[in-house]
């Protein structure tokens, strides 16, 4: 048992890991995007996935929500196997293309999501104002840029309440200054106990993580906090980090 597995083997006897990956292995089309990963994300934490375009975030994530046919391994969130009925409550997924109503205003989909979650009308005006969406709650959703649309769209996981967030790019085309709050909104969602799994290509966002998994071609170049990446790597900008991990995998 290697260093990783101990490590993985006392968190999950702490009861303190939310989603665990062992030796999975995807295999899509006649391509192997997964060959072979092993990780454990703990409990009230924003854990960043961060990687290239193509390197595997989605697929992991879709292992991760249920709905993506495995060649092997095992995929565990909250202490069941993925994808169970109990456990798809438990989980928020916020899809990499918008997974809201298009030809509904944003209004009328926080309204349908909040039916579907039992939440009142508080709750929707909460949702909106943590995403920072209040001007635009007239519009069709159809209408508003990618970036918007997928704020409706974690405005909508937010009213589900789940324990645990599954975010693919949330961030993508929003202005520093809404990325700095909904990385604060994570952060405030991990104090209170919920677990957020936040994928991302861009390198500065691993900074606002308490944990970064660096994917690249399907493979995991590491596993640790910011701090620990730069200690790995011997760099302080991540971007270097991640340039000298995924190097020295490579060799
Ligand atoms: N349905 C499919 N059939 C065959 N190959 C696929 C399929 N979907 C994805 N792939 C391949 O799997 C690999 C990983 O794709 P994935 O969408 O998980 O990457 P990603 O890291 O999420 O990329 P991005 O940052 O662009 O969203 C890519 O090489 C992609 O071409
Ligand atoms: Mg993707």
């Amino acid at each position: 048992m290697d260093a990783l597995r101990i490590a993985h083997y006392i968190q999950r006897m702490l009861n303190i890991v939310a989603i665990e990956a062992e030796d999975l292995i995807v295999v899509r089309g006649d391509k192997l995007v997964i060959p072979g990963l092993t990780t454990a994300i703990p409990t009230g934490s924003v854990t960043g996935l961060l990687g290239p375009s193509g390197c595997g975030k989605t697929t992991l994530i879709r292992a991760i929500v249920g709905i993506q046919i495995i060649k092997s391994g095992r995929v565990t969130v909250l202490g069941s196997p993925a994808g169970t009925v109990t456990t798809r409550r438990k989980v928020g997924y916020v899809t990499q293309s918008s997974s809201v109503y298009p030809d509904l205003t944003v209004n009328q989909n926080l309204q349908y999501f909040a039916a579907l979650a039992g939440q009142d009308a508080a709750a929707i005006t909460e949702a909106i104002a943590n995403v920072g969406m209040k001007a635009d709650t007239r519009s069709l959703t159809g209408n508003l840029s990618g970036g918007q649309r997928t704020r409706v769209s974690l405005a909508a996981s937010l009213l589900a309440d789940p324990d645990v967030y599954l975010l693919d790019e949330p961030t993508v085309g929003l202005d520093p200054m809404l990325r700095r709050d909904l990385w604060k909104l994570f952060a405030g969602l991990a104090a209170d106990g919920k677990t957020l799994l936040v994928s991302s290509h861009v390198m500065d966002e691993a900074g606002r993580c308490d944990r970064v998994l660096l994917m690249r071609g399907g493979k995991l170049v590491a596993d640790a906090t910011p701090d620990g990446l730069r200690s790995q790597s011997g760099e302080d900008d991540l971007e270097r980090a991640f340039l000298v991990l995924a190097e020295r995998e490579v060799a």
